[in-house]
């Protein structure tokens, strides 16, 4: 038996024995992983459905056609008014291809600041360097939390856009604790012309089960991660308003990537289905539950919690200039799998951030209630 079963077998034990708590990882169902490991991976298809490429597609074109149709489906949306793209490989590379269709080189992108729980994605640089190619490409400014309430100030992201004028506004993020207000992006973004991306990939599980609002009323094109509370294989979705959906669909291919990965949509469309179940919504429901006794247990143990709170699946704790990283490393010797994580006003580096993030829903899957919760934040209190 080749070598790589066993280390696949000994990460499986360990997946069953640790506790995850990281807010973008989940566990897939046995039915999500059976079509992930299909036949479906033999083949190539590159372009669309009933336009590709290549012979002996009729079959992957019902899958396809499923998938779409599901993903509409999940979120409440109108085909007629909605259209999606369900063959981006991930999340940076959603939203490269929305950059790609909907921006020439040069053009403005006003998106969330890392260090407040932004996206690399999302045009990350720092001011002696453009990291992301994104970055490279575009003129990149971003928008931060206020100091004091350590959330957005929409009053002074609309002084800023008025002011830099781009033609994309993103919002959404990797840390950020708090719900969007997506309707007043929105109207940001009207007055001073610009396109409104909202990047829904932590919250797309909850938005599914209508735990969380949608950003789909107020944005243009509206991106995710599938792997995250949606719970479905690693890769991403584009939706789009009718009139983008072609520049969209010409950006991703033949813009940026070659074949889809069939075996990852086909599981994707099985985890859609799954989204749409009464189980998936209790689900939902209680990872913010578990989110919420998880921050109050933080606080009443003393611990500085960014915001003061949670309205999603994660918690993000000040655990001191610089310390971050040692503390993820403490709870991971103790069997608690958490990340460091920049904390907004961040003073110290992203290689040595000093907070931490936590998040329910791969435990939630599991079957953790409140009462776990309870005691692995007194656990984790103890600890830190
Ligand atoms: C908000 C947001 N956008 C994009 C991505 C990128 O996704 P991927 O890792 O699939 O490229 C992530 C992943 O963490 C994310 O949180």
């Amino acid at each position: 038996m080749d070598k790589i079963f066993d280390l696949i077998k000994k990460e499986e034990k360990q997946q069953k024995e640790l506790v995850y708590l990281i807010p973008s990882e989940n566990f897939i169902s046995d039915n999500v992983k059976a079509a992930l490991g299909s036949c479906l991976s033999n083949k190539y298809a590159e372009g669309y459905v009933g336009k590709r490429y290549y012979q002996g597609n009729k079959i992957i074109d019902e899958i396809e056609n499923l998938c779409q149709e599901r993903a509409l489906k999940t979120f409440g949306l109108d085909e007629n008014i909605w259209g999606v793209n369900v063959q981006p490989h991930s999340g940076c590379e959603a939203n490269l291809a929305v950059y790609n269709a909907l921006l020439e080189p040069g053009d403005k992108i006003m998106s969330m600041y890392l260090p407040d729980g932004g996206h690399l994605s999302h045009g990350w640089q720092t001011e002696k360097r453009k990291i992301t190619l994104v970055s490279k490409i575009y003129e990149v400014e971003f928008y931060k939390v206020n100091f004091k309430t350590q959330v957005f100030d929409y009053d002074e992201i609309k002084r800023q856009a008025q002011k830099f004028k781009p033609k994309l506004i993103i919002s959404g993020g990797t840390a950020y604790p708090r719900e969007i207000d997506y309707e007043k992006m929105e109207q940001i973004a009207k007055e001073v012309g610009a396109y409104y991306l909202a990047d829904v990939s932590h919250e797309a599980g909850l938005i599914a089960a209508g735990v969380l609002n949608g950003p789909f009323k107020f944005a243009d094109v509206v991106t995710m991660t599938t792997h995250k509370t949606l719970r479905g294989p690693r890769g991403a979705m584009i939706f789009a308003k009718e009139d983008l959906v072609d520049s969209i669909n010409k950006s991703v291919f033949p813009g940026l990537q070659g074949g889809p990965h069939i075996h990852t949509i086909a599981a994707l469309a099985v985890a859609l289905g799954e989204s749409q179940t009464k189980e998936f919504k209790k689900y939902a429901r209680q990872v913010v539950k578990n989110a919420q006794v998880l921050a109050k247990v933080l606080i009443d143990e003393g611990l500085k919690i960014i915001s003061g709170g949670t309205d999603k699946h994660l918690v993000l704790i000040d655990v001191g200039l610089g310390n971050g990283k040692r503390v993820a490393e403490k709870l991971e010797d103790n069997g608690i799998i958490v990340n460091a994580n920049t904390i907004p006003f961040e003073q110290s580096s992203p290689f040595k951030p000093s907070g931490i993030r936590i998040g329910t829903p791969a435990m939630t899957t599991r079957g953790w209630k409140e009462d776990d919760f309870e005691k692995i934040g007194k656990k984790i209190s103890e600890l830190i």
